[in-house]
């Protein structure tokens, strides 16, 4: 081992790189209208053949060198994730990389049963984030596009509550139109439970899903919102560069969050790097390009070179693209949400 393993990395910015999204899949049974629109996701849309997903143990090799360069928190998203077979699996062997201290998930909870539930906890994985962006079904079902129903996937909250994953939050993409009206209806009902509602503002992940600002509303309104009905005030951050400012209820109702990389950007602390399906490393959610692994990993790069490219990488970085968004980097060609991960 040479000697940069164990290093903690900084990038042009002095940013650490301290968490690793990869994404398992970019299949999903949903069709939300912010993520996967009909339209380009249809019948005919080609998703990725099995041969050129990482494998398990491609994946392994990635995360433990990224743990080598400072990552300690691992979260799996897709797609769904779920989607991906034996993913329980691959979340064993994550979860036993030297370093990492955190294994979460992003899911749709949909095919969260209490089996998967337990075998997902019994791999490793201890806190989940659930999308839901509404409570009732005629309003999630205009979103998620396939019919699902609320009730579904409240029960894959609760069974991930019953087996006993310790953190559970339910995330709410708030879109002007689609679903504001359920933004106060879901602080209330899941106020006092424990689970800690983040409301997300639309982004412009992607360019299939027709974004515009107007679309967006600001996570000012939405704090006003819930505090009209249910008072709240601000919480220090857990830590430098959390994705959530938190909030928390007057009475002692617990917490929420609010997700405003819109209008109160938080690329100062970003410590995120993700991994595609594929094996393409992306610096941020909203690149351009990114770094091919798999054709490293498969022509046999041994692990102290795929370290010490990751950390080529990343000492390149300077993203901050929630910080200088503008027309002219709206427009050009970034990543599908589905396909990167969120
Ligand atoms: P925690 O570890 O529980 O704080 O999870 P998280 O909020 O980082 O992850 P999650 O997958 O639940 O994402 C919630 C929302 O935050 C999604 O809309 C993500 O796309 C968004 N998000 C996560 N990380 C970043 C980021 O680095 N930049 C931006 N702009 N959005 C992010
Ligand atoms: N803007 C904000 N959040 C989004 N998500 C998916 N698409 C968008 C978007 N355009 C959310 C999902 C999931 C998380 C990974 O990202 O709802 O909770
Ligand atoms: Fe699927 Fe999540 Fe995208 Fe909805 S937001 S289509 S559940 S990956
Ligand atoms: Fe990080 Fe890019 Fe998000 Fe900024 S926009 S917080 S740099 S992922």
């Amino acid at each position: 081992m040479t000697a940069d393993a164990g290093k903690a990395i900084t990038d042009r910015l002095g940013r650490h790189v301290r968490d690793l999204r990869i994404s398992v899949t970019d299949r999903c049974n949903f069709r939300c209208v912010y993520c996967m629109p009909k339209k380009v996701f249809g019948a005919s849309y080609k998703f990725l053949p099995r041969s050129e997903l990482l494998s398990f143990e491609e994946l392994e090799r990635v995360a433990a060198a990224a743990a080598q360069l400072g990552v300690r928190k691992l979260r799996i998203t897709g797609g769904e994730p779920l989607v991906r077979h034996d993913l329980e699996r691959l979340l064993e062997r994550l979860a036993g990389i030297a370093g990492i201290e955190d294994l979460s998930m992003t899911t749709n909870a949909s095919l969260l049963t209490r089996e998967r539930a337990a075998a997902i906890k019994a791999a490793g994985v201890n806190r989940v984030n659930v999308s839901l962006d509404a409570l009732d079904d005629e309003t999630f079902m205009r979103i998620n596009d396939v019919g699902f129903p609320v009730q579904k996937v409240l029960q894959g909250i609760e069974n991930a509550e019953a087996v006993g994953i310790g953190s559970i939050k339910v995330n709410m993409v708030v879109k002007r139109g689609a679903n504001e009206h359920s933004i106060v209806p879901m602080a209330r009902f899941f106020h006092g439970t424990g689970h800690i509602v983040r409301f997300i503002e639309y982004m412009d992940v992607g360019h299939t899903n027709g974004w515009r600002l107007d679309d967006v509303v600001p996570a000012t309104e939405i704090a006003a919102m819930i505090d009209r009905e249910l008072p709240i005030e601000p919480l220090q951050a857990n830590y430098a560069g959390e994705v959530a400012k938190r909030w928390c209820y007057t009475d002692g109702g617990g917490e929420i969050g609010i997700i405003s990389s819109v209008t109160q950007p938080f690329c100062g602390e970003c410590t995120r790097a993700r991994l595609s399906a594929v094996g393409m490393l992306y610096t941020c959610l909203f690149a351009t390009s990114g770094h091919d692994l798999r054709e490293a990993l498969r022509s046999g790069i041994d692990d102290d070179a795929l370290r010490q490219r990751l950390s080529a990488i990343w000492t390149a970085r300077t993203d901050r693209y929630s910080e200088v968004r503008s027309e002219a980097t709206v427009s050009l060609p970034k990543i599908e949400m589905s396909y990167i991960g969120g």
